[in-house]
């Protein structure tokens, strides 16, 4: 019988405790809560290597706990191996954007940003929340959760290719 080899997706933020690990998360359980998620890999890196090994920031796992999205990850730096080892990699904003065109060389990574998925009510960055406001986080995981229904959408009409 054939399979259907399962998407790979990496979300990419810069330091992977804040945005890229909420939205590895609200991927998760949306392809789980759609019955799909052996049809997915999901993962997320930062583009810098500040926080490696740290679980998610904990403002950050306390919004997603309010909203049902558990947190667990562990934070690990993007290296250009990650981005031919993807079929689609999401950043979440222009900057970690052209780090990410930087790193990947000529690498044939399908490199999207986050809000691609998103009409145009919504920024073009997902703003970081770090040094903000809790209601930041909150924003964030509006973003997520409105840009991760599109994602699974053209996800599943477009698998990969062998
Ligand atoms: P993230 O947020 O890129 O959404 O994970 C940040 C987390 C940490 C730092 C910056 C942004 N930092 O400078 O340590």
């Amino acid at each position: 019988m054939e399979t259907t080899p399962p998407t790979r997706i990496m979300f990419v933020c810069l330091g992977n405790i804040c945005r890229s690990p909420a939205a590895q998360a609200v991927m998760q359980k949306l392809v789980q809560d759609h019955g799909v998620s052996e049809r997915f890999q999901i993962d997320s890196s930062g583009t810098a290597g500040y926080h490696i090994g740290s679980l998610p920031d904990a403002r950050m796992i306390a919004a997603g706990a309010k909203r049902g999205i558990p947190m667990t990850s562990h934070a690990k730096k993007l290296v250009a191996d990650h981005l031919s080892q993807r079929d689609l990699v999401i950043a979440m904003d222009r900057e970690n954007l052209a780090n990410i065109q930087r790193l990947s060389n000529g690498k044939t990574a399908n490199v999207k940003l986050l809000s691609d998925f998103l009409d145009q009510s919504w920024p073009r960055d997902v703003p970081d929340p770090y040094y903000g406001e809790e209601d930041g986080f909150e924003y964030v995981l509006d973003m997520l959760e409105a840009a991760c229904p599109a994602i699974l959408k053209n996800s599943l009409e477009s698998p990969p290719q062998d």
